[in-house]
């Protein structure tokens, strides 16, 4: 075992690839602001070496850490105990030892709903709950999402995705009462949905999503998980209509949050400087 404890708790995110990780950066703030000792690092974990690493945390002196593609499912298959978010979405990206058992979450639904509570507090009003809820893509992030926003209250999901197979398994294991469209009949919904969600990849690096904001619900909630760019084409478009936007990257921080106070002790708050030591990031040139 190596000494990692020995300047308080290390946790660390692993990915692969993980190179672009801003969650050192997140939990590397928070140690900061409220000072304490204890570290967070990045470990670069391929494939065919992640069960090995997950399995063994304790012996590499970790007390937890973050997982991210491709790895989350495989930790919720590893884990000695999920908790109900896991066992529902078969993944998580946040472990924890306790009593020498690996246990995982999946914070990735919290993170989304908290970031809207933050930045529109009441943005799930009556009207939105009764409307239809549409999301854009059927991938991990979506299954997430679905799954928090369902359990919010939005009965009303549809999920639009451009393989149509994909929404209806996705549907089919989260949220059964919902209803799969082809991405191309996105159109249709936008005058009825009251909250509008891209989980896509699309809008990353400027290309936008194929849908027109003409006629879309003039109290309608748009929101991205797309941070970069943080104003997404999608959100743009929709802003340009006067509609009410949230970016993506709110839900980053939020979801960073349950992981701190596990491994460290303390709920750390979202600010706007954290915010900004992100966008700050954000803008220097990746390499
Ligand atoms: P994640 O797990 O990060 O959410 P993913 O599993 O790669 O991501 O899913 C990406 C989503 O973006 C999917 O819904 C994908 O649609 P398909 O299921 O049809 O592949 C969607 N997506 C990606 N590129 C797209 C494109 N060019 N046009 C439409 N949808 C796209």
């Amino acid at each position: 075992m190596d000494d990692k404890n020995a300047g308080g708790p290390s946790a660390f995110v692993t990915g692969w690839p993980i190179k672009h990780s801003r969650s050192p950066l997140i939990h590397g703030h928070w140690l900061k602001c409220y000072g304490l000792s204890g570290g967070y690092e990045r470990v670069a974990t391929e494939p065919n070496a992640f069960v090995n690493f997950i399995t063994h945390l304790n012996q590499s002196g970790f007390i937890g850490g973050n997982v991210t593609l491709p790895h989350k499912e495989t930790t919720f298959q590893c884990a000695d105990v999920s908790t109900p978010t896991a066992e529902r979405l078969k993944a998580a990206n946040t472990v924890w030892l306790h009593d020498g058992q690996l246990h995982a979450d999946n914070t990735d639904g919290y993170g989304f709903l908290a970031n809207l509570d933050q930045t529109l507090p009441g943005w799930d009003t009556t009207d939105r709950l009764h409307r239809p809820c549409l999301i854009l893509g059927a991938g991990g992030a979506s299954r997430a999402i679905v799954d928090a926003l369902s359990n919010r209250g939005f009965s009303k999901i549809v999920l639009a995705n451009r393989t149509l197979a994909r929404a209806e398994t996705l549907l089919d294991e989260i949220a059964p009462t919902g209803t799969a469209i082809s991405l191309n009949d996105t159109q249709k919904m936008l005058g009825e949905a009251g909250v509008i969600v891209n989980t896509t990849s699309m809008g990353m690096d400027g290309n936008g999503l194929p849908i027109l904001m003409d006629g879309i619900y003039p109290k309608a909630l748009v929101t991205d998980i797309v941070y970069t760019p943080l104003t997404t084409p999608f959100l743009r478009a929709a802003a340009a209509q006067n509609i009410e936007t949230v970016d993506g990257l709110g839900m980053l921080l939020h979801q960073a949050v349950p992981g701190f106070e596990r491994w460290f002790g303390v709920r750390p708050k979202v600010g706007s400087e954290l915010r900004q030591l992100i966008v700050n990031d954000l803008k220097r040139p990746q390499t």
